[in-house]
Order: structure tokens, then C-alpha cells, then sequence
């Protein structure tokens, strides 16, 4: 079976905690979208919800250059944002016709670094 590989993109810290929670439980091959360095592999993102529901615009470049090679989306949020709640993930998926794996608040509980393992490895 090939290596899992996860894309990532946070700008205050929350998605890189979830990531090197991930890190600890899984020996994956994680890169944040802007330190790419080899062609890309197939492989999950992750990222946040900015603005009011929105994309943030680095994710939106690499999926405009990429979304070929991504099998699903995930967004971190914060449920103080109601409806929008990482509605980045809702909006990918529309945008890309990409499946949500998750969407979780702030850095995540263990529970969803749990559940993000086990959507994964099905
Ligand atoms: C300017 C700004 C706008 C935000 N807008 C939303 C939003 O619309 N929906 C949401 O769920 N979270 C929103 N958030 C919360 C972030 O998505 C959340 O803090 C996320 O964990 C940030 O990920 P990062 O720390 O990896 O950058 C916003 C945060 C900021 C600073």
C-alpha cells in the first residue's frame, strides 16, 4: 500500500498542533502546502477557515494547481463561528468536488485525531 500523504495549511498554530499530534500516532508524510518540495503524491488537506467562512488564499492557489491529486478535504474552525463553522471544508468540497473527512475545532480533541486516523485508514 502507498505511503499515506497529508497536505496541510495553518497560519496561528492550531492545524500544525493537530498535525504533530498526527505525527506522534502515525508515520505519514505530512508537508505544509508552502514547503512542498518534491511532485506531489496523492494524498489528504487540511486546513482552516478564515474571513467569514472563506478559503484561506494559499490553500485556494495549491488547490487550484493541485486539486487533482487530493482525495479529500478537512477544516479546522471555531463553533463561536456558527454557521460558518470551517465552512473552508463545505466550500472546498462545492468548489473542488472533493468528499469532507473532517472538520473539527481549534487544534482538535484526541477523539478527533481518532476519528481523522479512522476515516482514513477506512
Ligand atoms: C480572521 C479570522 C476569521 C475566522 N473565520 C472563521 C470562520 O468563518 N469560521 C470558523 O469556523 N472559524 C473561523 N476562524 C477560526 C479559525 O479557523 C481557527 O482558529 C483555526 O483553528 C485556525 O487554524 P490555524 O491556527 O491552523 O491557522 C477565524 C479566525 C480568524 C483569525
Amino acid at each position: 500500500m502507498a505511503m499515506t500523504c497529508i497536505y496541510y495549511d495553518s497560519k496561528t498554530g492550531n492545524v500544525e498542533r493537530f498535525i504533530n499530534r498526527l505525527r506522534l500516532q502515525r508515520d505519514w508524510d505530512i508537508q505544509k502546502i508552502d514547503q512542498i518540495s518534491q511532485p506531489l503524491q496523492e494524498g489528504h488537506l487540511i486546513t482552516y477557515t478564515t474571513g467569514i467562512g472563506e478559503i484561506p488564499a494559499a490553500t485556494l492557489r495549491f488547490l487550484e494547481e493541485n486539486s487533482s491529486m487530493i482525495k479529500s478535504v478537512s477544516s479546522s474552525g471555531n463553533k463561536n463561528w456558527g454557521p460558518n463553522f470551517a465552512m473552508a471544508a463545505t466550500k472546498i468540497a462545492a468548489k473542488f468536488k472533493l468528499p469532507v473527512l473532517m472538520q473539527f475545532e481549534l487544534s482538535g480533541t484526541g477523539e478527533d485525531i481518532r476519528k481523522f486516523i479512522e476515516n482514513i485508514e477506512g
